[in-house]
């Protein structure tokens, strides 16, 4: 579902017109629908409702508080990658006992901060880690509950950069090795083996690579479960969104249909669910982008058009430091204007930030309505990976966040100012 469509002309949010929007707040502008956000929760909730199964939501793809208040209040868990994140969680209401500490390079200040908040357990990515959790533990006076995250070398068929699940990606404990590190951290003093997690990759659009997996690490499972009794098995996030024809009433001439293949819940959860239901363990995944991908967009002005001899550029307010998907993984993202256009007339035209590098665009040659200077447009399925690696290059301030929920636009995050831009910074005396 999304929430996203043209009514009188206009294009909306939910029930908030997106150009009243720009008028208050300004351009670029991160807009999100809640009820979005809730559907693909609980859709994805409903669609493994057969299995004792947990959503922990993959922070990092859009960690605003009010949008991890939201799930809280849910019931999610949240799948964390850092110190920063535990802080964040706490901070929207969110239960750290619920919470997954993934990634590779822990330090000891976030394991010291993860066990004393009681997080549910450490998915640990070498056994350099657990080692050091070992130690940890034991100063705390506590036993660490750790999962190890198999890296089961299956091709996950994604962008190289979101591929994870690869013996060469830096990711996970071998296959081949995983027993072995099991038995050696079984027998530390400070740790309790709670679970497995695996996590191939991200913005998968099969769910072949997810089957694989699951096939050939369920197996080890069984074994887990029978010497060392873990509780559960983490199937990780990696749900692709499709990030064409986005719009709910994509019927207008100009549109130009691309027929990109969405992978649906349900194909997931009919393909999963038999795999998983006979291993009798809770089960948890962490998507991110399923959740937040197509429930929020990005807000722009078209500033100026340009007219070269090889390409019409139009230069808009947003550039690759608000959203660089498109610089860093080519990633696509419909671009819609938020007037309707008014029939199918469209040209081929390059959008492009104002930002110093040629790698500063959101699209090439792609068919658009004519657009002129003060046209707002939008560019779709932003709500994940978005703001979240957004910076501040070119001293460009931080666009606001609005959080729609019907026909309210709450602000959830102000826009920066030029004095937050420089806060903590100092010039030598
Ligand atoms: N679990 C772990 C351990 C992860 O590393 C990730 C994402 C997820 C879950 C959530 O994956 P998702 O369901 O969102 O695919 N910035 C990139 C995506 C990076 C994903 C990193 N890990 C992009 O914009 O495409």
């Amino acid at each position: 579902m999304h929430s996203f469509h043209y009514e009188n002309g206009s294009l909306q949010c939910e029930g908030v017109n997106l150009d009243n929007l720009a008028d208050q707040h300004g351009t670029p502008l991160y807009v999100y629908s809640k009820a979005t956000i809730l559907d693909h929760y609980r859709r994805l909730s409903d669609g493994m409702g057969e299995l004792d199964c947990e959503v922990c939501y993959a922070t990092k793809a859009n960690s605003n508080l009010a949008v991890l208040n939201l799930l809280a209040e849910e019931g999610a868990g949240f799948d964390i990658v850092s110190g920063g994140e535990l802080f964040r969680i706490e901070k929207a209401g969110g239960d750290p006992a619920k919470c997954t500490f993934a990634g590779v390079g822990k330090t000891r200040a976030e394991i010291e901060l993860g066990l004393e908040k009681g997080i549910y357990s450490f998915n640990v990515e070498s056994e350099a880690e657990v080692a050091l959790i070992n130690v940890i533990a034991g100063e705390m006076g506590k036993k660490a509950p750790v999962a190890f995250r198999v890296n089961p070398n299956v091709d996950a068929k994604t962008h190289k950069y979101i591929s994870t699940g690869k013996s060469e990606n830096k990711f996970g404990v071998d296959f081949s090795v995983i027993r072995e590190a099991y038995e050696r951290a079984a027998a530390l003093p400070n740790i309790e083996v709670r679970g497995l997690q695996m996590h191939i990759g991200s913005q998968l659009t099969s769910s072949n690579p997810f089957v694989e997996a699951v096939e050939k690490v369920a197996p080890l499972v069984e074994e887990l479960k029978e010497k060392y009794g873990i509780e559960f098995f983490s199937i990780g996030g990696g749900i692709g969104i499709v990030y064409e024809d986005t719009l709910a009433s994509g019927d207008s001439a100009w549109w130009d249909k691309r027929d990109e293949k969405p992978l649906t819940i349900e194909e997931y959860s009919a393909r999963l669910v038999p795999l998983l239901k006979p291993l009798g363990l809770k089960i948890i995944m962490e998507p991110g982008r399923f959740m937040v991908g197509n429930a929020g967009v990005l807000l722009t002005e078209v500033l100026y058009e340009k007219r070269g001899s090889a390409k019409i550029f139009q230069i808009i307010d947003a550039a690759m430091n608000d959203l660089i998907r498109p610089a860093l993984y080519e990633g696509h993202h419909d671009i819609v204007p938020v007037k309707e256009p008014v029939d199918g007339t469209t040209e081929a035209v390059d959008i492009v930030g104002p930002v110093c590098e040629s790698g500063d665009f959101f699209a090439q040659n792609r068919e658009l309505p004519p657009l002129d200077s003060g046209d707002r447009i939008a560019l779709l399925s932003a709500g994940a990976y978005g703001f979240v690696m957004a910076s501040n290059y070119n001293t460009r301030p931080m666009p606001a966040e609005i959080l729609v929920d019907g026909k309210v636009a709450h602000v959830i995050r102000k826009r920066q100012s030029l004095d937050d831009l420089i806060a903590g910074e100092m010039i030598p005396e």
